[in-house]
């Protein structure tokens, strides 16, 4: 398998054994005799149009623990994007600059692809408006099979805002690749998963016996299942300010709430979290996701050494 030069646009794009290769080479690059130097004069481009933390700051750890650079920029607002300048041609700006990887965010659904399309040097989609977060699910599923000790036969409820949540969106697509896991989507009626997502669900029900329900409320399926993905309602992508509000605090995990558990349940949130889980859930046995955001940084090491061919 070779991953040298590749584009991460979606986890579409992945097959299993795809995925299963890239998680089964993390530890390989954490103890390589020469991990500060694997990316040595390497250079990543980072061009945020979105605010970030986790990924912004792993992505750039990596490069550097793994002895690469980083340039580009994090805030748009002082690029000449405000001179109306296209996506298309500041990602070919950047593809000419003598840089190696493009690690892009954006808030525009396939705006990731369209810089795929402008540069010649691989893009990695560092979150497209609702639509994917591929290295998110990466790590998504590297905390799962760390936790679990499998990606097949999951059982897994997905809390809050599903229909503009892009890691939701990722992860259930990568699961969908895996034998008889059982998802569980719980969100209000508005934010529900969106249909081309429900769609595909059916359809590997019965490719791949995987079993799916919508629902309302949390405390109905704490106690059946092995990972509770919870995320924040997206007030940045609700159009609707009333709805916004309506929906800011729908959903809030507290420790009292997790007394039908199973023994090995984790919690699990991309991040930020806002009011959706209680900080006494954080001094519980179930609570995973400060460990979760870490384990980023080693699959996106992982990631950058096999896409700019310091490991094959
Ligand atoms: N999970 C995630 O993408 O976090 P950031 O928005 O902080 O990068």
């Amino acid at each position: 398998m070779n991953f040298l030069g590749r584009d991460i646009i979606s986890m579409n794009d992945l097959t299993r054994e795809e995925i299963n290769y890239i998680l089964s080479r993390v530890p390989e690059v954490q103890n390589h005799p020469n991990k500060a130097s694997l990316c040595n004069d390497k250079v990543s481009a980072m061009l945020f149009f979105e605010p970030s933390t986790r990924t912004r700051t792993s992505f750039e750890v990596a490069m550097r623990n793994l002895g690469g650079k980083i340039g580009g920029f994090y805030d748009a607002n002082i690029t000449s994007t405000v001179k109306e300048e296209s996506l298309w041609d500041t990602v070919k700006m950047h593809d000419g600059y003598g840089f190696d990887v493009i690690v892009i965010r954006h808030p525009l659904k396939g705006a990731a692809r369209v810089a795929a399309e402008a540069a010649d040097i691989p893009v990695i989609n560092a979150g497209d408006g609702p639509n994917q977060h591929p290295t998110q699910t990466l790590l998504d599923l590297y905390s799962i099979r760390e936790t679990q000790g499998r990606l097949d036969g999951i059982s897994i409820a997905m809390v809050g805002d599903l229909v503009n949540g892009r890691t939701v969106h990722s992860l259930t697509e990568a699961l969908l690749k895996y034998e008889n896991c059982r998802l569980i989507f719980i969100s209000p009626r508005d934010l529900a998963m969106p249909r081309s997502i429900i769609d595909k669900c059916a359809r590997a029900s019965i490719d791949r016996g995987v079993t799916f329900v919508e629902a309302g409320r949390i405390e109905d399926h704490i106690g059946q299942v092995d990972v509770l993905y919870m995320t924040r309602i997206q007030m940045e992508r609700l159009q609707e300010r009333a709805l916004a509000e309506k929906f800011r605090s729908i959903y809030r995990l507290e420790a009292s709430m997790l007394s039908d558990a199973k023994p090995n349940m984790k919690i699990m949130h991309p991040l930020p979290r806002v009011t959706e889980i209680a900080q006494d859930v954080d001094e519980t046995q179930y609570a995973y996701y400060f460990q979760q955001a870490k384990n980023g940084l080693l699959v996106r090491e992982t990631l950058l050494a096999l896409i700019l061919g310091a490991i094959t």
